[in-house]
Order: C-alpha cells, then sequence, then structure tokens
C-alpha cells in the first residue's frame, strides 16, 4: 500500500484561552485536545506521523512522549501552508499526506476512512454551516466542480455568502503537496501562507479535487476558547450516553454523566446522576453506581451496587459486593465476591476475601484480609511506622472489634476475636480471643469539680 504520513498542526498561540497552557494540552473528555488527534491519527498506522509545535517550548513533545510521532518546530508561526512546510523534509515520498488540527479534537476514523475512500487527487473535507463566518469557503464552478478556497478576510461580498466551508482537514499527494508549497506566496490579507492556496494549483494542474462531509458536524470543531472547550465538552458527553442509552445502559440523566476514558457496561447497569468515570471503567451486568461517585480505572464485577459518592481508583470489585454509600478504594485494592464497604471506609492496596464486611468508619491499607473476616467501626491498620510500610494478616472468620488499631507488621490467626478498643502490635492465635485494654475501674464518691463563685 501507498504510504499514508499524518501531520497535526498544533503551533497555533491559542491567545483566547487566557491560559499559562499550550492550547492543545487542555483536556476534552480527560485527555488533552492533541492526544485525542493522535489517537486517532496513531489508529490510521501512518507510516510518518509529524506534529508540528510552535508556543509552549517543549511541553507539547514532553506530553506525548508514548507516541511514535516526531515533533517539529515552526518557529515563528506564518501560517498554515508554512506549519506543514515545517514537516515536509521528515515525510515519507510517494503515497498522500492527511492534515490535521491539533485543535480540531473529535474527528473520526471513519470519516477519515471516507477521505481516503474518495480517490486520488487532494480531498478536502469540507461542511455546510448556517453561519460560515471566520471560515474558508469553498469556492465551486458552474459545473460545481472545486475551483479554490478563499479565506473570509480575503472574500468578496458573495464568496462570504458561500455556507460551504474548509475544515481544514485534507489529504493530498504527497508529491504534489511538496511542489505546491515551495510555490506558496503570502500576498494576502493576513500576510500568511495559506495552506488552502494549494487547491487553486492543484485545479490549474488539473488534479482531481474531491469533497468529502464529516459523519457528524461535531467532528470538526475547533478549539479557541474555554467557551468552545465546555461547549464541546458538553457534545462529546451527550454522544457517549446516547451510546451508553443504544447499548441498554439505564441513565438516570444522559445530561449529567461524565465519561473522561473508556466505559464498557454490561446488560441491566443503573447509572445515577453526577457519576464521573475516568480511564478504563468496566461494569459487569446488573451493576448500580449511585449517584455522584467517581470511578477510575477499575472494575465492578455483576451484581454489585456502588452508594452515591463512593470514590474507586485502580481497584478491583468482586460480584455482589455493597460498596459506600462514602467510601473510598484506593488502589491495589481487590474485593472478592460479597464483600461489604460502608461509610467512610477507606482500603489501599489490599485483598478482602469473599463474604467479610468493613461497614463503618475504617483503614485497611496494605492489608491480607480473608474470607467472613467482620472489621467493626472504627479498626485501623497502622500500616506506616513513619519510614516504612508493614502488612497486615487478617485470616478466615476473624471477628476484630470496633476501634481496634493493628500496628503492623502483624497477624490475626484463623477464627480469632479481638477485644473492642484494642492495640494489637504481636500476632493474635487462631481460634482465641486476644485484647489489650486498660482494666476498667469506678472511683466510688468522685465528684465533679465545680466553678468557684
Ligand atoms: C484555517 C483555514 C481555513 C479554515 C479554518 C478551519 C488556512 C489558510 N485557512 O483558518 O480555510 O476554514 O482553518 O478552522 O489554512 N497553525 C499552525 N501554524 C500556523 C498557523 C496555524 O500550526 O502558523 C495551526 C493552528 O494551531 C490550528 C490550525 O493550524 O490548529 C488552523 O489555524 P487557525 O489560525 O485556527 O485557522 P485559520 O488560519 O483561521
Ligand atoms: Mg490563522
Amino acid at each position: 500500500m501507498n504510504p499514508l504520513n499524518i501531520v497535526i498542526l498544533a503551533a497555533g498561540k491559542g491567545t483566547r484561552m487566557y491560559s499559562g497552557k499550550t492550547k492543545v494540552l487542555h483536556a476534552l473528555a480527560g485527555k488533552p485536545l492533541v492526544q485525542h488527534v493522535l489517537d486517532c491519527a496513531t489508529a490510521l498506522q501512518p507510516q510518518q506521523l509529524c506534529v508540528v509545535y510552535g508556543h509552549g517550548g517543549e511541553a507539547v513533545p514532553g506530553a506525548m512522549q508514548q507516541y511514535a510521532a516526531r515533533f517539529v518546530l515552526q518557529e515563528p508561526q506564518l501560517g498554515t501552508g508554512h506549519a506543514v512546510q515545517q514537516a515536509m523534509p521528515h515525510l515519507a515520498d510517494g503515497g498522500q499526506t492527511m492534515v490535521l488540527y491539533g485543535d480540531v479534537p473529535l474527528i473520526q476514523q471513519g470519516t477519515l476512512h471516507q477521505m481516503q475512500q474518495a480517490g486520488s487527487g487532494l480531498v478536502l473535507l469540507t461542511v455546510h454551516l448556517d453561519n460560515p463566518t471566520g471560515y474558508g469557503r469553498i469556492v465551486r464552478n458552474e459545473q460545481g466542480g472545486v475551483l479554490s478556497i478563499v479565506e473570509e478576510k480575503d472574500a468578496s461580498p458573495e464568496q462570504r455568502e458561500i455556507r460551504e466551508v474548509n475544515t481544514g482537514i485534507l489529504l493530498a499527494p504527497t508529491n504534489k503537496l511538496r511542489e505546491w508549497l515551495a510555490k506558496l506566496c503570502n500576498n494576502n490579507a493576513q500576510g500568511e501562507y495559506y495552506l488552502t492556496d494549494i487547491v487553486c494549483m492543484a485545479v490549474q494542474q488539473g488534479v482531481a479535487v474531491h469533497t468529502v462531509q464529516p459523519a457528524h458536524e461535531w467532528e470538526i470543531h475547533g478549539i479557541n476558547s474555554k467557551s468552545q472547550l465546555a461547549v464541546l465538552e458538553r457534545t462529546w458527553q451527550q454522544v457517549e450516553a446516547a451510546r451508553l442509552l443504544a447499548h441498554g445502559v439505564t441513565l438516570a440523566d444522559p445530561a449529567r454523566i461524565d465519561v473522561r476514558g473508556k466505559l464498557i457496561c454490561g446488560r441491566d447497569v443503573e447509572i445515577d446522576v453526577g457519576c464521573i468515570f475516568e480511564g478504563e471503567v468496566r461494569l459487569g451486568d446488573n451493576v448500580r453506581v449511585g449517584a455522584y461517585s467517581v470511578i477510575k480505572n477499575s472494575t465492578i464485577a455483576d451484581g454489585t451496587e456502588i452508594a452515591p459518592y463512593s470514590h474507586i481508583d485502580s481497584s478491583e470489585v468482586g460480584a455482589n459486593c455493597h460498596i459506600g454509600p462514602y467510601a473510598r478504594l484506593r488502589p491495589g485494592t481487590k474485593l472478592h465476591n460479597d464483600v461489604h464497604i460502608g461509610n467512610f471506609v477507606e482500603v489501599k492496596n489490599s485483598e478482602i476475601a469473599a463474604g467479610s464486611k468493613a461497614n463503618h468508619l475504617s483503614y485497611i491499607g496494605d492489608s491480607s484480609v480473608g474470607s467472613r473476616v467482620n472489621i467493626g467501626a472504627g479498626t485501623i491498620t497502622c500500616n506506616y511506622d513513619g519510614a516504612n510500610k508493614h502488612r497486615t494478616v487478617i485470616e478466615d472468620d476473624v471477628f476484630i472489634g470496633s476501634s481496634t488499631q493493628l500496628v503492623a507488621p502483624v497477624k490475626v490467626g484463623r477464627g480469632a476475636t479481638i477485644g473492642a478498643g484494642s492495640t494489637i502490635s504481636r500476632d493474635a492465635p487462631e481460634g482465641e480471643l486476644t485484647l489489650s485494654r486498660a482494666k476498667q475501674t469506678t472511683v466510688i464518691g468522685w465528684k465533679r469539680p465545680v466553678k468557684k463563685k
């Protein structure tokens, strides 16, 4: 197959973001704008992938190191044509070159495939807008053939009436593009080297110019301000919500869910309002997620209920568990089936086996907890000695009385009972009652002090 090159233009200043951060590094759906474009571009398996960056120093290359892309500095920024020129020395000859924008994050693979199918020659992605203000207009002849793109600032009043606009995304034969770019000049209203001037050159040379429309208009929306970013974020969240509904997920309100990554749901999943899903989250069949829960990079198995205001990060939750309300599962938590984690319970880097419960106000860190264990209210694993972390092992069928501190490293043997209010700093033997508690005394006749007159 002919090689495909992809050039992502990302050198624009982003003045209207009023931010110290480079425009393309602002996040949409939890991911930098340019990263959306890089993911889409990577999926097309280009031979060369080139990002043209400018403002923000090395911030863009630094943040996108994980991609097999070449980062080319454009300094100064003299227009879109000049930007693509910077990439040309790094592109493979022959084949085609696609130009994408780093601030047009939601372009979809399907639309780019359509462009690849459109034929050889120059392929422009265009769209018809009710309000075309600000965009380059597609000028056609009487037969409907594309003649040129005229920028708004260079357009005649008649040309400004044209509703078909240039999205900026295009696909061109690499060798021709190289030739055309070398001939660009900047004698126009903005004194810039316009990439769009290659259209005229193609027409003059009899190279076919095709146009393709995106599957959805939101795919071509660019970001120049926080307001546009907020609007496109909502648009994308509606798309995600519609996808979940179409898959059979019950959403209490499709306008009140945020998916910042990938949410994969089984059958009959119910999600209440205000939930945020980050990274990759998998919900099994019949999972219910209560209001205002935040779940990140985690798996929740069938039939589990997450009650409101729970936070779950990098955890694995078994089937038929009850989590929350107000529970916090931190990274490295693995809960087997039928586990109950109640309000104000924090679990970190711990495995809890089937049927165990910690229902109130506890901290379980760096622990291995067996099956059918009951952890009383206010139990704390003291896992940190100020320098190192140590493990707590609680074997099957243990009962930990309320307000117990387990000073790690420590082990509570199978079937043991720990009396309430204990500080356990040595291993507790299997099957026995262990407690550490000052003896209760009563001072007969003791009087409370009274205020002096
Ligand atoms: C450009 C197109 C216009 C189209 C519009 C769609 C040209 C001359 N005009 O307009 O026909 O309707 O996009 O939004 O191409 N960039 C660089 N280096 C530069 C200049 C721009 O990397 O020197 C990047 C920007 O970061 C941005 C993209 O190119 O991602 C488009 O630049 P922008 O200034 O937003 O577009 P216009 O020139 O207004
Ligand atoms: Mg411009």
